[in-house]
């Protein structure tokens, strides 16, 4: 053990941010007390631990603990919320139907698979799902995941490896990029949504390196489509791979909500995945693809192999989800009434809602303190939004993020607007 680690000076630094008083100067602690302990990052550092530097009242903004919820509304602090904040966009997490299914798996196969699906953990009902995305998605062959982040990790860790390259858009989800770094592949990235900036990183990696073009089909924190027909078109003339991470597409966008792809009326990029937390109002993740690539995915995922597989209730209320995302075409039609009535009024507003066009609405600040200032003052209307600053979105675009469900009305909408206006004005942001 070194000095530094020796039980004298860690017994000399504070056991927990508890102790220290932010008001107060910072007690004097020499390098040689925090030099090469593990944890002085938690203690001290303003960069890694938000704690340090958000004020203690807009640090609670961040972490609203909710008490109950219903279709439209949360109850948070004995306040029934509206709530614009949650990725419900079909309002299917607490549809009862759902969790009618779930229970009866319960019964029926108990609580857990107890096992990954390549050993014990696959039964009729992960088949069933699979099928099902698999027609729903226009592809060939589903798998599901644990997570749309699990989904994300296993299929681009197990398709790429360090002589390939991923030429990702800057603005990426987070699960992408971890998926890079667990393959170990070169990570090429092209500014958001600029296609001259992706084929001059094409024509730099040439046409010797196996490439995948990884982009989200509307991005999570600006609310805009990916320029699908043009990226594939620029990917066959360049001998690359596309993926879509379809999370907040699936079930939303297209006709019949089956995704990006379908809202520009093309086929399905070469691999597809999504989460099965957001339109489908559980868990849970999917990866397709042809089923040359699926089998070959399957067994070269450590995340899908080294996890216990999505248990029996929530599959079964994932089966149920699906069957309603098809049949119930009303729910999609009213998200996208009101996220239009929402959109347009803002807009005429005078705010900033960026590039959106679709149920993600940033309301684009100039500041962190204007982003939590207005989150507070629609807190106070009982309206529940969230505050979003990097590293989710870029430094100087800190935002108040919004996103409808289709348990939203047109009424709600106006309430909305009603507030964002009249705060927007009392804080000098709109006239
Ligand atoms: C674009 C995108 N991909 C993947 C994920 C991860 O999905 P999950 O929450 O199911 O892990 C998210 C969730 O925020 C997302 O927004």
């Amino acid at each position: 053990m070194n000095d530094f680690a020796s039980p004298s000076v860690l017994q000399a630094m504070p056991v927990t941010s508890d102790e220290l008083d932010l008001d107060e100067a910072p007690p004097a602690i020499s390098d040689a007390m925090v030099y090469g302990d593990l944890f002085a990052k938690a203690f001290f550092s303003k960069k890694s631990n938000p704690h340090n530097r958000i004020k203690p009242e807009h640090l609670a903004l961040a972490m609203r603990k909710i008490d109950a919820v219903s279709e439209r509304e949360v109850v948070f602090d004995g306040r029934k919320m509206l709530m614009l904040s949650s990725n419900n966009y079909l309002g299917l997490a607490s549809d009862v139907r759902l969790s009618e299914a779930g229970i009866q798996a319960i019964q029926e196969w108990g609580n857990s698979t107890s096992g990954s699906r390549l050993l014990n953990g696959t039964n009729e009902l992960h088949e069933e799902l699979e099928r099902k995305l698999a027609k729903f998605k226009q592809v060939e062959s589903v798998v599901a995941f644990q997570s749309g982040y699990m989904a994300n990790l296993g299929a681009i860790s197990a398709l790429l490896s360090k002589d390939d390259i991923a030429i990702v858009d800057k603005l990426v989800h987070a699960s992408i990029l971890d998926g890079c770094t667990l393959a170990g592949a070169q990570v090429r990235s092209f500014k958001h949504q600029d296609m001259k900036s992706l084929e001059r990183v094409l024509q730099d990696v040439g046409y010797k390196a196996c490439k995948l073009i990884v982009v989200d089909g509307i991005y999570s924190m600006d609310g805009d489509f990916a320029k699908l027909p043009e990226i594939m078109a620029l990917a066959r003339r360049y001998g690359a791979r596309v993926m879509v991470d379809d999370a907040h597409a699936t079930g939303v966008a297209g006709p019949n909500g089956r995704g990006t792809a379908e809202h520009f009326g093309i086929n399905e990029p070469d691999v597809i995945t999504g989460t099965l937390s957001k339109a489908f109002g559980c868990i849970g993740g999917f990866v397709g693809a042809k089923k040359d690539v699926m089998d070959f995915i399957k067994f070269n995922s450590r995340a899908f192999i080294y996890s216990t597989s999505i248990s029996p209730s929530v599959t079964a209320s994932l089966i149920k989800a699906l069957d309603i995302i098809e049949n119930e075409q009303d729910k999609r039609k009213n998200l996208w009434a009101c996220t239009h009535h929402l959109l347009s009024g803002l807009k005429a507003l005078g705010f900033n809602t960026g590039v959106s066009e679709t149920p993600i609405v940033p309301i684009i600040l100039g500041d962190e303190a204007q982003m939590f200032e207005l989150v507070a003052m629609l807190d106070g209307d009982d309206i529940f939004a969230s505050p979003v600053a990097y590293p989710a979105c870029p430094r100087n675009k800190p935002r108040v993020r919004i996103s409808l469900s289709s348990e939203h009305t047109i009424a709600d909408m106006d309430r909305v607007l009603e507030a964002c206006g009249r705060h927007g004005r009392s804080m000098g942001l709109i006239h």
